[in-house]
């Protein structure tokens, strides 16, 4: 059941430029399990669809290297993505299984909060298998394979990484009123918009950053970067529709798996020994 007084999430707030949210950026219950790894079938994609992801992965790569942190760009590595051709969840998934046991599930959309924490909290990635059209290529404001797979999946074969964001998973389960608006912040800024130090440089990690051509210039360029920690980051607010003037510099991996759990224990959201 909602409670009326806990914080709304960014997407259910107005957008301050007072147009409709896209409907398929509302969130979707699962009617059962997803099928996983090698349930996954690979869908029947046009050329269209290969030529979208082709142009996609292209532009991101040309920008990406000096721009992107080691572990993400180690990670499309590691996960054979190249340009031709739409990669298989299934292929993805016993990848990421081998590098941190992580594995893929096919979801149909943005998903209801609690199957998304759910599979998180099992080191299941839940990831859509259709690509935005031609006419999105610059921007969507919808889920697509080219913003789970290219965004999110070359930082789940980062191990300290895939920790934090199954922690992450586990705590946002037992969270309630304004630790549910923290764990919200601290997703943003780290999962989607995370910025890292790496090892001198200042590199990007979230996977909002690195699948899009404006937001990659952004961030290095024009936003402010903040030192990370999960104080600070739950102490600002964000706004889903516009570039981000604010974002916050991880030192290591390690800093946010450790940082996060101590504070998640603090607030009785994980176990000690979580
Ligand atoms: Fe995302």
């Amino acid at each position: 059941m909602t409670n009326p007084d806990a914080p709304v999430s960014a997407y259910e707030k107005e957008r301050s430029d007072g147009g409709e949210v896209d409907p398929r950026c509302l969130p979707q219950e699962l009617d059962g399990d997803p099928p996983i790894g090698d349930e996954i079938v690979y869908p029947d994609y046009s050329e269209q669809d290969h030529a979208n992801w082709k142009f996609l992965f292209e532009r991101q790569m040309e920008m990406l290297p000096g721009r992107a942190g080691a572990a993400y760009l180690k990670g499309v590595d590691t996960l054979g993505m190249t340009s031709d051709r739409i990669p298989a969840l299934a292929d993805l998934s016993k990848t990421m299984e081998r590098a941190t046991g992580w594995t893929v599930a096919r979801i149909p959309g943005l998903l209801h909060e609690r199957d998304f924490f759910t599979l998180l909290s099992n080191r299941v990635f839940p990831s859509t298998d259709y690509i935005r059209g031609e006419d999105e290529l610059d921007y969507t404001p919808a889920p697509d394979l080219f913003h789970d797979i290219f965004g999110h999946m070359p930082m789940l074969t980062e191990p300290d990484f895939a920790d934090f964001y199954q922690l992450f998973g586990k705590a946002a389960l037992n969270a309630e009123g304004v630790d549910r608006q923290s764990l919200e912040r601290l997703h943003w800024f780290t999962v989607e918009f995370g910025l890292i130090r790496d090892p001198e440089e200042i590199r990007i990690f979230g996977a909002g950053v690195n699948s899009s051509k404006d937001e990659v210039l952004h961030a290095l360029e024009k936003a402010e970067q903040r030192p990370f920690s999960v104080d600070a980051v739950i102490d600002q607010d964000y706004e889903v529709w516009h570039l981000q003037p604010v974002l916050f510099v991880a030192e290591s991996f390690d800093q946010l798996v450790t940082e996060f759990r101590t504070w998640a224990v603090g607030r009785g959201l994980l176990q000690a020994d979580a």
